[in-house]
């Protein structure tokens, strides 16, 4: 392994942090690293040619008040892959707010756990505004950038698809809607290479939605109707319609108007699903009712004639009960554990000729962070692989694949002391099978202080991976990935796997 250190950054956490996001498999780095030729256990696949791609929450200093695990500042985190061998490289996002926080050497706005007014800075970013934009959710890749995301809306930074150097806030042709920013979760549809969002405010208009082509101009921006701000985190499409989401999850409004923010569960409202063609006039959008839940991520849409089929995750339990006595971080820990929220792979569909809807639980397990084989977005797919959690944390350990045509589901389980990310699937060249494809996600492991890409076939993961792949240090557990073909990569193909930051 070829490692070279490439940038450091300024920490104020205490030597003696005891906070349990930002201690044990959740302690962040301050080293950015390039590492080439990495060291290989098990056979790295010839064929598996291109990025995974994974952002982290990783705070760099302590926060004004309560510190929510989804606040850290934003790293990326790549594994490339190319003719049997491996690159790594990690990244800061640099945020307009980490450069002003590192320039103040400490955390000047609150996050979501505090009250706004505590904020040492008057302005911010966010659907509640005053937040610090940290850009630590999502990363996608279009139009051959990187693209990293903020949970409650913020700007979109660009980032090199091979080296992650910085290139800049997504500018859209000067049309990126700065006021009101870009959800956690845009959508980039494989086919036609468009990127599909959403954001959403407290204020009106309480959800926009929005399409940018491959050519990354803003072809599409509508502003939907909702009774109040809502809360949304993700949304998905069909190869036609857009599919947007009313959940009965809201800001309690009595306390917005005090100035403080608390999500509530109303058991006594619908989940509302809102299809709107993908170029649709805002009148166009049509709601379907459903059981009240919330769903922090979908899988997939898809049409089946008149119908739109809708996956994703069930919460039977949006709002846990927490003991009387519960500290903050154990009440914290129990709303973001899959356990806690209980989680299940789940279907509706609603009929755009009749008007008719039904939905369906498809399994009794608990997972979460599902990924599909990205070339059947907005088409029918078969397979979902998903995260299972530790009970009360919010880390995974381990990994599910649901069969949908058969039911039947297969369990991968990391050791003890082993946490997993997101799982990408990368198909293989010229894969006709859906799950004739490779899983490729990033652990941290306790038991060796290491951290390490694993590869699976994405068919056979009872078989455990196939090749692991060392990274240079054990990195901070997280959550959102992604995968990016070498194809989609411009100059990949002019790439020195050896040299992979020299060469671009
Ligand atoms: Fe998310």
């Amino acid at each position: 392994m070829e490692v070279e250190i490439v940038g450091r950054m300024l920490s104020t956490l205490p030597e003696d942090d005891d906070h349990p996001y930002r201690t044990g498999p959740w302690q962040p780095q301050t080293t950015e690293w390039a590492a080439d030729d990495l060291v290989v256990s098990g056979d790295l696949p010839e064929d598996l040619d291109g990025v995974y791609l994974r952002n982290t929450e990783n705070p760099l200093h302590p926060a004004i008040g309560r510190y929510h695990p989804f606040e850290g500042d934003g790293m990326v985190h790549l594994v490339g892959f190319r003719d049997g061998q491996a690159f790594y490289r990690n990244r800061f996002v640099r945020t307009d707010a980490l450069l002003a926080e590192q320039e103040a050497g400490e955390s000047l706005w609150v996050g979501l756990a505090e009250r706004p007014d505590k904020a040492k800075r008057r302005d911010g970013w966010g659907a509640r505004g005053h937040l610090k934009d940290s850009s630590s959710t999502d990363v996608v890749v279009h139009n051959g950038q990187v693209l990293s995301s903020f949970y409650e809306c913020g700007d979109l930074y660009a980032l090199d698809p091979v080296t992650l150097e910085p290139r800049g806030k997504a500018d859209w042709h000067g049309d990126f809607p700065r006021d009101r920013g870009v959800s956690a979760h845009p959508q980039v549809d494989e086919h036609t290479g468009e990127m599909l969002f959403f954001n959403y405010n407290a204020r009106a208009p309480y959800l926009n939605y929005g399409v940018v082509d491959d050519a990354d101009r803003l072809v599409h921006y509508v502003p939907i109707d909702l009774p109040g701000p809502r809360l949304p985190h993700d949304m998905t499409f069909t190869e036609n319609y857009a599919i947007l989401n009313d959940l009965p999850m809201v800001w309690d409004a009595k306390l917005m108007e005090r100035g403080a923010y608390l999500a509530r569960f109303h058991r006594d409202l619908p989940t509302r699903l809102g299809v709107i063609p993908r170029r649709g006039a805002a009148d166009e959008i049509r709601w379907f009712d459903f059981d009240p839940t919330y769903v922090l991520h979908w899988t997939n849409a898809w049409e089946e004639g008149d119908e739109i089929v809708v996956e994703g995750f069930f919460q039977h339990d949006p709002e846990p009960s927490v003991a009387p006595d519960a500290s903050y971080y154990e009440r914290m820990s129990r709303f973001i554990s899959l356990d806690g929220f209980q989680s299940r792979l789940h279907r509706w569909r609603m009929n755009l000729a009749t008007g008719a809807c039904s939905e369906e639980s498809l399994t009794d397990s608990i997972t979460e962070f599902g990924m599909i084989n990205a070339q059947h977005g907005g088409r029918p797919h078969r397979y979902t692989y998903a995260a299972t959690g530790v009970p009360g944390r919010f880390l995974f350990n381990g990994l599910t694949r649901h069969d949908s045509a058969t039911g039947d589901e297969v369990h991968y389980a990391l050791p003890d002391g082993v946490f997993g990310s997101e799982t990408s699937v990368a198909p293989r060249p010229g894969a006709t099978a859906e799950d004739d494809a490779y899983l490729v996600t990033m652990v941290t492991d306790m038991n060796t202080d290491s951290s390490s890409a694993l590869v699976f076939h994405a068919a056979d993961i009872a078989a455990g991976p196939i090749a692991t792949v060392a990274l240079p240090e054990r990195v901070s557990s997280g959550t959102h990935s992604t995968w990016a073909d070498g194809s989609r990569i411009p100059g990949w193909s002019d790439l020195d796997p050896l040299g992979a930051g020299a060469t671009i």
